[in-house]
């Protein structure tokens, strides 16, 4: 039995954000339905196309383990079959443009009329406010949610990361939103809204900086580059290079190859209870009682010596060698792993963390699996629907339609045309 099972979520999801939410309660056993626009689908289906007439891998990689629907929700027969739906559905999911759902005539009075059990769960880009108007995508909420004004150099622009932090990590707070109203649904009967502002999720990942602002109200951030550096502190939380947001010193270095490899580089740590082992590591035995270089702080303003000299004894080791020579000693150094190495690694494939999954228009794709493991619910990925594979087969088992209300549904235009191998 799967964690999740006997929910059923009506997926009104699309893109990125709300997708990455309605996966992981598949994952965690939930028969996810997916609406999708007749004859157009999600738009990701068709965008970053790699292989010509399949669905791209920004949408497979998003949409495992769900049924694909196809529903014209503003047709009258569609509306019809989306009522049904919500009947039958525990939770809907939905990231569309603020005002969308109510505009299409479902409003959170009118689905709690539908079903009063339902929990709807709606990502937006803001919270209510001056800018809940506003359509949102993930680098306006790095750069809203203060990720992307504490990001990158002090003497250069903000920048965003890589990382998905406003879309992904918005699917997962309200994915954590959703189980939490579920299991209060258990003790009370009751659905609830539950809303996630991408703002919102990207400034609690943030909080750390947040926790900065308010420090510089009592001084100088001591453990930033620039504090050693003898340079003041404006009025905002800094950027701070590759500075560790935990207070103790840390930087990347370049390893051996660095001249080739964009990626030779590793994360190195000098935390206060290892010094003695890095100096010893590098070759600098008396910097452990040089006057100075003994205690933390008087580190401070040592800074980058101390790191240019890492780097010297970095550059002699690739940067696996430098994890296995200060791994036995607690020193905490990380490799700057590349996509092309973390595809390869096959450590990762075997904890289910990267996924190899067939898919029948195009073929094999490497996918990340689902990133929490549950021992009793553990996570099968299954490929991502075709656009409307499952829409007969929705109407027929979980609405109960018999083959003259199927019938009668296609003929008024609500559904496209149903896969034919999928009709019963
Ligand atoms: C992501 C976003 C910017 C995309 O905007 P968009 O492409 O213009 O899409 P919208 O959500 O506005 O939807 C467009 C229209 O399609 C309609 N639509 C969607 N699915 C439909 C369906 N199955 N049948 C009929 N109409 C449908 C919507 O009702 C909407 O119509 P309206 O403008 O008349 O109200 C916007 O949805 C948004 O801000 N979402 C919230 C924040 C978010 O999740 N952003 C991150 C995405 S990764």
């Amino acid at each position: 039995m799967k964690a999740l099972e006997g929910v059923k979520v009506l997926d009104f999801t699309h893109v990125q954000s709300g997708p990455t939410c309605t996966q992981l309660l598949a994952w965690f056993g939930a028969d996810v339905l997916k609406v999708e626009r007749p004859g157009e689908g999600d738009a990701t289906r068709k965008q970053l196309i790699d292989v010509p007439g399949a669905d791209s891998l920004y949408f497979t990689m998003l949409n495992h383990n769900k049924r694909s629907i196809e529903l014209n929700s503003k047709n009258e027969t569609g509306k019809e079959v989306l009522t049904r739906l919500i009947q039958e559905c525990d939770v809907l999911v939905e990231n569309f443009a603020p005002g969308a759902l109510d505009r299409m005539g479902f409003t959170w009075e009118r689905i709690q009329e539908i079903n009063p059990r339902i929990i709807l769960a709606s990502i937006k880009g803001f919270g209510p406010g001056k800018y809940e108007d506003c359509k949102v995508y993930e680098n306006i909420a790095q750069c809203a949610g203060g990720s992307a004004s504490t990001t990158g150099f002090r003497d250069g622009p903000p920048l965003v990361t890589g990382a998905q932090i406003g879309d992904s990590g918005t699917g997962l707070h309200l994915c954590l939103g959703i189980v939490t109203a579920l299991f209060q649904r258990e003790k009370s009967g009751r659905g609830q809204k539950v809303s996630a502002a991408m703002q919102d999720s990207v400034l609690n990942l943030a909080r750390v900086k947040l926790r900065d602002q308010q420090r510089l109200a009592h001084g100088p951030l001591r453990e930033y580059s620039q504090f050693g550096e003898g340079i003041p502190f404006g009025e905002a939380t800094p950027r701070a290079g590759n500075d560790s947001g935990g207070g103790q010193p840390g930087r990347i270095l370049r390893c051996k190859g660095w001249e080739q490899d964009p990626n030779a580089y590793t994360y190195f740590i000098i935390q206060a209870a290892i010094w003695e082992k890095v100096c010893d590591v590098i070759g600098e035995p008396d910097w452990k009682t040089a006057p100075g270089f003994g205690k933390p702080g008087e580190r401070l303003d040592k800074l980058n010596l101390i790191f240019e000299r890492i780097e010297q004894w970095t550059m002699s080791k690739t940067k696996f060698e430098v994890m296995d020579t200060c791994n036995p000693h607690d020193i905490p150094v990380g490799p700057i792993l590349s996509m092309k190495e973390i595809s390869e690694d096959e450590g990762l494939y075997a904890t289910g963390t990267l996924v190899r999954v067939d898919h029948p228009e195009r073929g094999e794709y490497i996918t990340v699996g689902c990133p929490v493991k549950l021992s009793d619910s553990p996570a099968v990925v299954k490929r991502s629907p075709l656009l409307g594979e499952h829409t007969a087969e929705i109407l027929a088992d979980v609405l109960g339609y018999s083959p003259a209300d199927i019938e009668r549904v296609i003929a008024s235009g609500a559904v496209g045309t149903p896969k034919a191998a999928a009709v019963k």
